[in-house]
C-alpha cells in the first residue's frame, strides 16, 4: 500500500501542508464552512474542521480509486465473498432492503427470508406489547432481558438506550452480557420470573458468556416457575444455529433466525434487534431500517466527492496514516446516545484491528484507530483537557441534534452551544498573544495557550429518531468498510479473539480441578493462578 504512487503523493502532500493551521485554511478559503459539508439520509456532515484542502480530498479520492473502491463497494452489495478468511459474503445491507428488492446469494434472493423473519418478529412483538402473550402463570410479560455479548449485546443495548424516548414505558429492559455473575444477578434481582422474557442472542450459540448466562436464566426461572414447560413462555432465541438452540431447550417456533452473511457487529437490524422491536414497536423498527437503507443506497450510488461514509472513511485514513492520530473520540451531544461510543468500539476495532492484508502480508502502515468517547458535556469535565492541550492529536466526531427530545428550559441550546464551542476551540485555539492581551501574567501564558489545529467532524441531524439512528449506524458501518478497503484488510473476520478464548478454556479447567494441577504457562501466569486458587479456597 505505502508503495502505491497515490499513497506517496499523499505523503508528499502531507509534507507540504501538514503543518498548516486550521486558522490559515479557513482564512484562505472563506466559504470553507459551507463547502466542506455534505448531507445524506437526514445527516449533515461538516468536515471543514479537518486539516485538509481540496487537493487533499482529491488525492484521497485517487487513492480510493487506485484501491478499487467502487468495485469493492459493488462486490459487497452483490454478495461476493468479501470476507475472504472466512469465505463468507457480507450482506448486512440486505437486512434493511425493501421487500421487493432482489439480492441474490448463490442464485437465491435472500430478501424474502429477511422479511419472513421481520414479519414473525413483528407478530411476536405485537403480542408481547399488547399483552396477548402471557407467561407460564398467565401473567403479562413486563420485563425483557436480552442475554448476549459483543454484537449480540452492544447493538441491542445501544439501540434501546438511543430510542428509549420511543419505547413502551410499561416494559422494563435489561441487558446481560458479562460472564461475571454480578451482571446477571443485578439485572434480575428485582424481577418476577412470571413476568420476565429472556431473549438469548447468539449468532453461533456457542459463546461461553451467553450460554452460561442463559443457563443461569433458565435455573432462575425454574426456581420460581418450577416446571420445564414454563421455559417455552419465557425464552426465545436469536441465532443462526438451530441445532444449538434446540439443544439448549428452546423450540424452533421460539427461535428467530439470521444468517452467516450477517456479521455479529453488523447485526442490530437483524433478529438480534428483537429487543429493540419489543421496545419501540414494529413500525418504528421499520423506520430504523429505512434509515439504514437510505444510507446504504446513498453509499452505493453517490460519487465519492459527496459520499458521506466514503468521505468520513477517507478523512479517517488521512488522520490515522498521515497525521499520525492513533485514536478517534466519538462525542455525542445527546444523552440517549450514551452507549454509541461503546457500540462503535466493536464495530470499528473488531473490524479494522488487523495486522495483515487480505493475502496475509504484514501491513507496513497503521490500521484501525482506537475508538473511544463519552457523551457531551460529561467528557468536557473529564478528558477534553488532553484533547485541547495534550500532546496527542485526537480527531473528534461531534454528533448533535437540532431538536431536543426532552426540552428543559434552555438546556438544549446550552448543550449545543457547548458542542459548537468545543469544535471551534479545538480548531482555532487561543494564541499566546491573545492570552497576553487579556492581561495574563507571563508565567501563566503557556498554560493558558491553546494551540488549536485539532481536527473534528460535526454530524448534525434534525432530531434523534429511529430513522436517524439507522442512518447514523449505517454511516459508520460504511466508513469502517472504506477504511478497510484502503488498508486492504479483511474487515469482517475477528480471529484476534480466538487465542484468549482457547487459553481461558484451558485455564478454566485448571481452576476447576480439585487437586493441584501441573501448570505449564509462563511463570507469571502460573504464579497468578496459584495465588488465585490459594486465596479463593482460603
Ligand atoms: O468477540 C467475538 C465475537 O464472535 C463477536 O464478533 C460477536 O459479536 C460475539 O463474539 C458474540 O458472538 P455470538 O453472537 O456468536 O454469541
Amino acid at each position: 500500500m505505502s508503495e502505491r504512487p497515490q499513497w506517496q503523493a499523499l505523503q508528499r502532500h502531507f509534507d507540504e501542508i501538514g503543518g498548516q493551521h486550521l486558522r490559515d485554511l479557513f482564512a484562505d478559503q472563506p466559504g470553507r464552512g459551507e463547502q466542506f459539508t455534505t448531507t445524506a439520509a437526514g445527516l449533515y456532515l461538516d468536515y471543514s474542521k479537518q486539516r485538509v484542502t481540496g487537493e487533499t480530498l482529491r488525492l484521497l479520492r485517487e487513492l480510493a480509486a487506485a484501491c478499487g473502491m467502487s468495485d469493492r463497494i459493488e462486490a459487497m452489495f452483490r454478495g461476493d465473498r468479501i470476507n475472504r478468511s472466512e469465505n463468507r459474503a457480507v450482506l448486512h445491507v440486505a437486512l434493511s432492503a425493501p421487500a421487493d428488492a432482489d439480492i441474490e446469494l448463490d442464485g437465491r434472493n435472500v430478501v424474502p427470508d429477511v422479511h419472513a423473519v421481520l414479519d414473525r418478529m413483528a407478530a411476536f412483538a405485537t403480542r408481547i406489547r399488547d399483552g396477548s402473550w402471557t407467561g407460564h402463570t398467565g401473567k403479562r410479560i413486563r420485563n425483557v432481558v436480552n442475554i448476549g455479548i459483543g454484537g449480540s449485546d452492544l447493538g441491542p443495548v445501544m439501540a434501546y438506550e438511543a430510542l428509549r424516548n420511543y419505547s413502551e414505558r410499561d416494559l422494563t429492559f435489561r441487558f446481560v452480557s458479562n460472564i461475571d455473575g454480578t451482571d446477571f444477578i443485578e439485572a434480575t434481582r428485582d424481577l418476577d420470573a412470571a413476568e420476565t422474557l429472556f431473549i438469548v442472542c447468539s449468532k453461533t450459540f456457542t459463546t461461553l458468556e451467553t450460554l452460561s448466562n442463559a443457563h443461569a436464566a433458565r435455573d432462575w426461572c425454574l426456581r420460581t416457575l418450577k416446571v420445564d414447560a414454563a421455559i417455552a413462555k419465557h425464552f426465545v432465541a436469536i441465532s443462526t444455529n438451530a441445532e444449538g438452540v434446540a439443544k439448549f431447550g428452546i423450540e424452533p417456533a421460539q427461535m428467530f433466525g439470521f444468517w452467516g452473511w450477517v456479521g455479529g457487529r453488523y447485526s442490530m437490524d437483524s433478529a438480534i434487534g428483537l429487543s429493540t422491536m419489543l421496545a419501540i414497536g414494529p413500525d418504528a423498527f421499520h423506520a430504523m431500517l429505512s434509515g439504514f437503507h437510505a444510507m446504504d443506497t446513498h453509499f452505493r450510488s453517490t460519487p465519492l466527492e459527496r459520499n458521506l461514509p466514503a468521505l468520513m472513511g477517507l478523512l479517517a485514513i488521512w488522520n490515522n496514516n498521515f497525521l499520525g492520530a492513533a485514536t478517534v473520540a466519538v462525542l455525542p451531544y445527546e444523552q440517549y446516545l450514551k452507549r454509541f461510543p461503546a457500540y462503535l468500539q466493536q464495530l470499528a476495532m473488531e473490524s479494522n484491528g488487523k495486522h495483515v492484508t487480505l493475502d496475509g502480508t504484514r501491513v507496513d502502515y497503521p490500521t484501525g484507530p482506537i475508538y473511544w468517547g463519552e457523551p457531551g458535556t460529561n467528557g468536557q469535565h473529564s478528558f477534553y483537557q488532553l484533547i485541547h492541550q495534550g500532546t496527542h492529536i485526537v480527531p473528534c466526531d461531534f454528533i448533535g441534534f437540532c431538536q431536543p427530545l426532552n426540552p428543559l428550559g434552555e438546556q438544549h441550546d446550552l448543550l449545543m452551544a457547548n458542542l459548537f464551542a468545543q469544535s471551534e476551540a479545538l480548531a482555532f485555539g487561543k494564541t499566546a498573544d491573545e492570552v497576553k492581551s487579556e492581561g495574563t501574567t507571563a508565567a501563566l501564558v503557556p498554560h493558558r495557550t491553546f494551540e488549536g489545529n485539532r481536527p473534528s467532524n460535526t454530524i448534525l441531524a434534525e432530531q434523534l429518531t429511529p430513522h436517524t439512528l439507522g442512518a447514523l449506524v449505517a454511516l459508520y458501518e460504511h466508513s469502517v468498510f472504506v477504511q478497510g478497503v484502503i488498508w486492504n484488510i479483511d474487515s469482517f473476520d475477528q480471529w484476534g479473539v480466538e487465542l484468549g478464548k482457547a487459553l481461558a478454556t484451558r485455564t478454566a479447567a485448571e481452576l476447576r480441578s480439585t487437586d493441584e494441577p501441573p501448570l505449564t504457562h509462563d511463570s507469571s501466569t502460573n504464579t497468578l493462578i496459584r495465588r488465585y486458587r490459594r486465596l479463593r479456597d482460603h
